[in-house]
């Protein structure tokens, strides 16, 4: 499959493509995140947290993890950790982050059924190919009583900030990336990315779907992330 542009990934998701655009981003990662999001996402994890509720001693899965900064996030709580992902340069980028990693695919986890208390994705279900399978598989590896939390970009609910948000997207954020990032191209795809993405309420029927419970979902930034949150029946 070709490329679309020099090192990004085409809206098809294939997963080489995917992960080795992230190779490319991984080296400034942290900091490009934290200038696209305007400091936003200190407070977005902190949420992500927050709406998990984990305790000391749990297990965690942080799939998607990249370079670990949403898996320490979580080890705020005293719960146990995990950060797994598929880009090995996103792995190797946070690896002073002391944090236990693993490289693994959101779509055929290498864990055995019922292996964690609580699952969280942040920022990483847009990227990934099949997210209906991905759900399911966290579905597997969770514990009857276990929950889900999805973190992720979403759609502005007040119309006019929307149409500007979406302004932003597409004209300005590929700029701002060209001057922080080790790879602007990734940059475009994530705008685009996110104009893609179902909204809140299409994307609790899809986890719904997958067969998790009770799903809600949360406004985070006035809709520019939504945290979505399911357990699995006891
Ligand atoms: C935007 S980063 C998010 C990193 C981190 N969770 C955060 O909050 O900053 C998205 C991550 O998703 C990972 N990813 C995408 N598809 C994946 C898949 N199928 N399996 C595992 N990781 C995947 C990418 O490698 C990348 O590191």
């Amino acid at each position: 499959m070709a490329k679309t542009q020099s090192n990004r990934a085409s809206l098809d998701k294939q997963p080489r493509e995917v992960a080795s655009m992230f190779d490319g981003v991984a080296r400034r990662y942290d900091l490009t995140n934290t200038v696209i999001a305007a400091g936003q996402d200190r407070y977005w994890r902190w949420a992500m947290r927050q709406a998990l509720a984990p305790r000391p001693g749990e297990r965690l899965l942080d799939l998607a993890a990249g370079t670990g900064v949403s898996t320490l996030e979580l080890q705020k709580s005293g719960a146990w950790s995990l950060a797994a992902d598929f880009s090995l340069g996103m792995l190797a980028a946070g690896r002073f982050r002391q944090v236990p990693m693993v490289a693994a695919d959101a779509m055929a986890l290498p864990f055995a059924d019922e292996s964690f208390d609580g699952v969280t994705i942040s920022f990483g279900l847009r990227n990934v190919a099949d997210i209906d399978l991905a759900m399911r598989e966290m579905l597997r590896v969770t514990k009857p009583g276990g929950r889900l939390v999805i973190s992720e970009f979403s759609t502005p609910v007040i119309p006019g900030f929307r149409t500007l948000y979406m302004e932003y997207l597409m004209k300005a954020l590929p700029k701002v990336a060209r001057a922080v990032s080790s790879n602007p191209d990734a940059y475009v795809y994530l705008a685009e990315s996110i104009r893609e993405w179902p909204n809140q309420r299409r994307l609790a029927e899809r986890v719904a779907e997958a067969g998790w419970s009770s799903v809600k979902w949360r406004n985070l930034t006035g809709g520019v992330v939504a945290l979505h949150r399911g357990y699995k029946l006891g």
